[in-house]
């Protein structure tokens, strides 16, 4: 018998900055210039945003002489699949994107999953940085490294966990967002509010007109706040072991949802009805007082979000969810506003 042993320890420090500021996509260039992540840069964006964003970011790189190329792949979650994948990578091939270069993740939550997948998996994989434009992927999907694609039987069955070399979270492109993508949004937000902070859940009740309005000052403050408790939460569970599932509060029904829909409903819509299915079971369960989720329901409603479905999902539709072990599905339940526990579900 012959034995070759593999040492492989390794020593990782993937530590970022996240930087929330208004404007501050304008000196993304000077950072890139610091960070020094690529000889070239390729901006993954969308239709979408290729208009509004995407050309001023490349001139202002290119006032810095920093090479850039555009990537262009079309709006909404039909597109997050293994064959715009394909298609993203062969471009940059064609465009002489190489190992030395680096990826620009340019718009929402969609664009950011695709791009952070291609640069994991381009050439072996390249650097990336996220530069969100949608308040649904300022809070959530830029941070913690999450990245990948559906498959037709299910959202994000097929990823990696690489975390981008830094997040620009711009408040200034939320100026134009239309307000169902501001809704979209802070569904994810009253999601961390319930979950893990009663503080930031009173300042939504007490500031919500402000958000809706979108006053920076406003936007600026729970977008921190949703960060801070991501950011916590992903240091001490990167990988999903236990802890980081709690950020799934509402989204087991809100992905059944959502397929449903065709990917009509909005994320942060159908996590809203998601959360309110998990109020339920949380209250006839004797873990939440009923008053408690009313005022969760309220908040919600207030926040011009769906708290009813027309067509709830079965327990067997939510085994398409990759976070089922076997035949069963965690549930993430809220105990009081604050706090929520997991609790697996058989669902067969
Ligand atoms: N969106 C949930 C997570 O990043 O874990």
């Amino acid at each position: 018998m012959a034995k070759v042993a593999t040492k492989l320890k390794k020593r990782i420090n993937d530590s970022y900055r996240i930087i929330i500021e208004k404007n501050i996509s304008r000196q993304i260039p000077q950072y890139l210039e610091e960070l020094e992540l690529g000889k070239k840069y390729a901006i993954i964006t969308d239709t979408i945003v290729e208009k509004l964003f995407a050309k001023k970011l490349q001139n202002a790189l290119k006032r810095k002489k920093i090479k850039s190329e555009i990537f262009v792949i079309k709006k909404g979650e039909t597109s997050k699949t293994l064959k715009t994948v394909e298609e993203v990578a062969i471009k940059m091939i064609e465009k002489g994107i190489d190992r030395h270069d680096a990826v620009i993740a340019l718009g929402g939550g969609v664009v950011g999953d695709i791009a952070g997948f291609v640069a994991a998996i381009y050439m072996r994989g390249i650097p990336y940085i996220q530069v969100p434009t949608t308040l649904l992927a300022m809070v959530d999907s830029a941070v913690g490294g999450k990245t990948g694609v559906d498959l037709p039987v299910g959202k994000n069955l097929i990823g990696t966990i690489t975390q981008p070399k830094a997040v620009f979270i711009d408040i200034a492109y939320l100026k134009g967002l239309p307000d169902k993508q501001v809704k979209s949004g802070l569904s994810e937000i009253i999601k961390y509010g319930v979950i893990k902070s009663k503080r930031l859940f009173k300042y939504i009740e007490k500031n919500l007109d402000d958000i809706l309005k979108k006053d920076e000052e406003a936007l600026k403050h729970i977008i921190k706040e949703s960060i801070r408790i991501k950011t916590k939460i992903v240091e001490k569970d990167e990988q999903e072991g236990n802890l980081r599932m709690i950020l799934n509060y509402g989204h087991t029904y809100g992905h059944a949802l959502e397929k449903l829909s065709g990917y009509k409903l909005l994320h942060g819509f159908a996590i809203s009805v998601g959360m309110v299915i998990m109020n339920k079971i949380a209250v006839e369960r004797g873990l939440l007082k009923q008053k408690h989720s009313d005022r969760i329901t309220e908040l919600l409603k207030r926040a011009g979000l769906p708290t009813t479905a027309l067509k709830t999902p079965t327990k067997k539709q939510l085994l398409g969810d990759k976070k089922k072990q076997g035949d069963y599905i965690n549930f993430v339940l809220p105990v009081k506003i604050g706090k929520a526990v997991i609790q697996p579900e058989k669902c067969l």
